[in-house]
């Protein structure tokens, strides 16, 4: 008696034994007096061919594809080069139907996914992950976020679990998502930097992978209304310890998918161009970023030209990735369009200790700074900026008992992935994406 919870496709024996595998029907295909199936369990693929008796059987109940059964057989290995899994087949001597699908499975296809509009195809997401880029697309999100927990790991770094119901914002009103909290008003969270600055006394380096939410009002390939948000936060530390960190911590992310066969034949079978990125990442200045843009004639969303203090908006920013073609750490932007918590440069109080690291196809995947951590200039910030401080005292605690030089960063997990896995929109690295206009499946 064999164990069905612990046999997959993946690992049943190849050679001249007997199994049962379980599995739903992901093709079929006729030829002559026989059927071959393919089965699907998560895990993998496995071709199953029906003959004689067993094919007539099948025949007269027309199966329709996504049924879900029980099989048994002898497998075979199949020569090298056979168009079957892992070259092998399961010579079926008894199926059992398990569940039957009502057929009329045209959305779950890969090849119908391409032809059907983008709304028809999303109302259907729930189907449309069985087909084989949606699924390969979540295998290699759950191994990034394995490699993310293991580097934290390796570098130390704790990790922690911060509320997503609050009352401060992070990054400007604009995108908030407001709730009524029990009669007082309260928001999703923006982003889990604030919390994570109040664990470094306590537990030092520290990390956290959550949920942020944005109200975006703006459809583009790269916002989410909810995305996963994986922030870190470093103790004692430079704005150089800051960028070689993040720098480390990515490639070794990238290293660790690498190294799985299994994760490398996903990633490259999605982006076949994938290279690991080579290190260290280029490091330019917002204000040579500017004179970059000038120089080749990129304008701003006004039609013109990029001067200092201006946004470097996501066409743009595109741009620039497309062209030079390899990661960027853009830094030192102005104090006036970045946040209010960022620390001002030493050598130039116009601009911040802050970082955005850019990838080509994508743009901004990452945003981090050095935090102000000098209690009257942070309450000259919330001035300047129109905050309220009460709602931050506890942040601002912070820098009443024992301040350090301390920063962090957020990388989009679902923009890292549209990078690592040549996706045209972040919405394909979602299980169920939330933007704004859907909020279902
Ligand atoms: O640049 P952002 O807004 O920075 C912060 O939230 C910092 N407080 C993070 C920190 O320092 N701990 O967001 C960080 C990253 C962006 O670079 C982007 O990858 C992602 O979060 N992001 C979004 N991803 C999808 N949809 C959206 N609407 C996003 N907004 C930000
Ligand atoms: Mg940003």
């Amino acid at each position: 008696e064999q164990d069905p919870a612990k046999i997959t496709l993946q690992s049943a024996d190849s050679k001249g034994t007997r199994v049962r595998v379980v599995g739903r029907v992901h093709r079929e295909r006729k030829q002559k007096d026989l059927i071959f199936l393919t089965l699907r369990d998560g895990y993998g693929l496995m071709q199953c061919v029906l003959s004689g008796s067993l094919a007539k059987t099948y025949d007269a109940i027309t199966l329709t594809r996504e049924t879900a059964m029980e099989l048994l057989g002898e497998m075979k290995e199949l020569p090298a080069g056979a168009h079957a899994p892992l070259n092998r087949e399961l010579q079926v001597d008894f199926f059992r139907i398990i569940g039957k699908a009502v057929g009329g499975d045209d959305a779950i296809t890969n090849r119908v996914a391409e032809k059907g509009d983008a709304q028809t195809l999303l109302d259907n997401r729930h189907l449309l992950l069985r087909g084989e880029k949606a699924s390969a697309v979540l295998l290699v999100r759950d191994a990034i976020e394995s490699a993310f927990h293991q580097t934290y790991r390796e570098h130390r770094c704790r990790k922690v679990s911060p509320p997503a119901l609050v009352q401060t914002q992070v990054e400007g009103g604009a995108t908030l998502f407001k709730f009524d909290y029990y009669g007082e008003q309260a928001y999703l969270t923006q982003s889990s930097q604030l919390y994570l600055e109040t664990c470094l006394p306590s537990l030092g380096d520290v990390y956290c992978i959550e949920k942020s939410f944005r109200a975006e009002k703006s459809l583009t390939r790269r916002h989410l209304s909810e995305y996963t948000h994986i922030e870190a936060e470093l103790d004692f530390i430079t704005f150089d310890d800051l960028l070689t960190h993040l720098e480390a911590v990515m490639c070794r992310v990238i290293d660790l998918v690498l190294a799985d066969p299994t994760t490398a034949r996903l990633i490259t079978d999605l982006n076949p161009g994938f290279a690991a990125p080579a290190r260290p990442f280029l490091r330019m200045r917002y204000a040579d970023a500017i004179a970059w843009l000038v120089e080749h004639e990129i304008v701003n969303d006004e039609g013109a030209p990029h001067s200092f203090g201006d946004d470097i908006a996501e066409a743009a920013e595109r741009r620039m990735t497309d062209i030079i073609g390899r990661p960027i750490f853009l830094t030192h932007f102005p104090t006036e369009i970045k946040a209010f918590y960022m620390q001002r440069a030493a050598d130039d109080p116009r601009v911040t200790e802050s970082v955005d690291c850019l990838m080509p196809g994508v743009g901004e995947i990452v945003g981090g700074s050095m935090r102000m951590w000098d209690y009257a200039e942070l309450m000259d910030a919330y001035k300047r900026e129109g905050i309220a401080p009460e709602p931050y005292y506890w942040y601002t605690d912070q820098r009443r008992y024992g301040s350090t030089p301390h920063g962090g960063y957020g990388l989009g997990l679902e923009r890292f992935l549209a990078w690592l896995c040549g996706l045209h929109t972040v919405r394909e690295a979602c299980l169920y994406p939330r933007y704004m206009g859907r909020c279902k499946p």
